[in-house]
């Protein structure tokens, strides 16, 4: 008999286990929004849906139960009305991601600024538009990748994230990662590189080099906002860059990336 599709309950019952088996111990829930159906296969897509992946046991299986993900939906509905932190007192609204979630190249950022706080939406302000002429330099879309952040909320004054802050936070990129299950990881900055490959060690000294995180190669890079400091690094950024068309078999296009 084929295997009935959860239904929207079951998922929430699933996400709800699935906190709690991590030691989330209150969770706020609001309606999720619409989302916008598939998209079209693109260079940096995966073929398959995605974006609903609530796993149910059958009743004769054994061995430790195995929390089941959330989709998306619901992760993103739960992170809305989030209040594990103080950043849900000054956030205009929480920034989730971009991105269908299906896609091979998930970029992780530091946390939204005041563009992203307006708007909901994450890397939309002037790092947002360098990060998005970086994707073009790749020959991709914004649409063909996932994009989210450390951190779901603005940090006043557009402060460093706080260490209780990120581990507040901490299971909402832990789950998306797991749910967009990315080939690889694009870690853009400090703080992206050292929760993603559980390290202090300077982006300095992790940029350009492949780290792996749970099975999922990492590239370590410079965040967007530190290229429009110095703008001279954006070369090393770029070959960051050609490494993650390279480890997917994708085209490299000969050029470079000039942002200006
Ligand atoms: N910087 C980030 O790290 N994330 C954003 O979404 C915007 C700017």
């Amino acid at each position: 008999m084929p295997a009935r599709r959860p239904r929207r309950n079951d998922a929430l019952s699933a996400a709800l286990g699935y906190f709690r088996d991590l030691g989330v111990r209150e969770l706020h829930l609001a309606a999720p929004p619409a989302v916008a159906g598939p998209t079209s296969a693109r260079p940096g897509a995966r073929p398959e849906t995605r974006d609903a992946v609530p796993s149910t046991r059958p009743a004769s299986a054994k061995g430790p139960a195995v929390p089941a993900l959330p989709d998306l939906d619901t992760l993103r509905a739960t992170v809305a009305a989030c209040q594990l932190c103080g950043l849900c007192r000054t956030r205009t609204q929480t920034v989730f991601a971009d991105g269908t979630g299906r896609s091979r190249i998930m970029f992780v950022g530091e946390a939204p600024g005041a563009d992203e706080d307006a708007t909901g939406v994450p890397f939309v302000g002037r790092a947002g538009q360098l990060l998005t002429k970086m994707i073009g330099a790749m020959g991709l879309d914004r649409a063909d990748v996932y994009i989210a952040n450390v951190l779901k909320c603005r940090p006043p004054g557009n402060r460093n994230p706080e260490p209780a802050e990120i581990a507040a936070c901490r299971p909402y990129l832990e789950t998306q990662i797991e749910v967009v299950k990315p080939a690889v990881l694009v870690a853009m900055g400090k703080f992206a590189a050292q929760f993603l490959l559980e390290t202090e060690e300077p982006i300095t000294r992790l940029r350009g080099k492949w780290g792996m995180r749970r099975g999922i190669a990492v590239m370590p890079t410079f965040h967007p906002s530190f290229l429009l400091r110095q703008p001279e690094r954006k070369k090393e950024a770029w070959e960051d860059l050609q490494q993650v068309l390279r480890k997917l078999g994708l085209p490299v296009p000969g050029r470079k990336e000039s942002g200006s």
